[in-house]
């Protein structure tokens, strides 16, 4: 499928996982590709691999989000397609009761204030353009609770999906599309670091997915490519859950 032929994107996080993953996607469908990430050897190697241009770039930093909209721009003529993916999980990052300002502000920083300013930043090229598909990565987590916490990764996803319904309400009439992707959990490095130190926690998660498996990053990307496309033009200010039936679980098959 060419969905996507010459639509320019912005992809954060795209040096692993989700972010990746989608970049090899969006790269079948045609489109020209920026992919933004901190880790440079990695971000350098997925542009190679996929046509697109690297910029190096801390999505918390509101210089860097500038200059990666205004490179995509001045580069390919447009902005058509942001997805607002990067995103961490530390380990520090736990219970409320452990968890300490630090943790909590990093992950805020990195987590919601960079879908903050990557959609405010992004959007002024989208209204001049008359068009665009935002997608801002959110996750289950923004729908559900969960015993094993991550207080304020759950908390940023929250912010990120409300922010996204209001975007995608406040821009509808001027073409934008802004939409929030909420993955279940993805057979991605993040997830099996974090897992790796804790079986347990992966087990207690894992029974909670009908489909009996976490989803292989391709599948998220699948749904991203079709947010980002025109088969998508009726879908705005959703909630679009790629989970495996977790939410809408109550009782799952042995
Ligand atoms: N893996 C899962 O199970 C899962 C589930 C739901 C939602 N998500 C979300 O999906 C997104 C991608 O997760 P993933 O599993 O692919 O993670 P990942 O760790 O594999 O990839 C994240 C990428 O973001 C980059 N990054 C981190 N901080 C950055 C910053 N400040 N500026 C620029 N780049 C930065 C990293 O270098 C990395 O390349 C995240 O927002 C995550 O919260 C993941």
């Amino acid at each position: 499928m060419q969905r996507l032929q010459d639509r320019v994107a912005v992809i954060t996080g795209a040096a692993g996982g989700i972010g990746l993953a989608t970049a090899r996607r969006f790269a079948q469908e045609g489109a020209k590709l920026v992919l933004a990430d901190l880790d440079e050897d990695a971000g350098r190697r997925a542009a190679e691999e996929v046509g697109g241009l690297f910029v190096r770039a801390d999505v918390a930093q509101e210089d860097d989000v500038v200059r990666m909209f205004a490179t995509a721009h001045d580069e390919f003529g447009s902005v058509d397609i942001a997805f607002n993916n990067a995103g961490i999980s530390p380990a520090d990052d736990d219970s409320i009761l452990t968890t300490g300002m630090d943790a909590w502000r990093r992950v805020q920083e990195v987590n919601l204030t960079s879908v903050y300013l990557c959609c405010k930043h992004v959007i002024p090229y989208m209204r001049r353009q008359g068009k665009g598909s935002i997608i801002n990565t959110a996750s289950f987590v923004a729908v559900m609770g969960s015993a094993t916490s991550q207080i304020s990764y759950t908390a940023s996803k929250g912010g990120v999906l409300a922010m996204t319904r209001e975007l995608g309400v406040q821009f509808a009439r001027e073409g934008i599309r802004v939409n929030a992707l909420c993955p279940g959990p993805v057979d991605t490095p993040l997830l099996r670091e974090l897992f790796a130190k804790d079986p347990e926690r992966a087990q207690r998660r894992l029974v909670h997915v009908p489909l009996g498996r976490f989803a292989r990053a391709e599948e998220i990307a699948a749904a991203v490519a079709f947010l980002a496309s025109d088969d998508a033009s009726f879908v705005t200010a959703a909630e679009f859950l790629v989970d495996g039936g977790i939410s809408g679980a109550y009782v799952t098959p042995l």
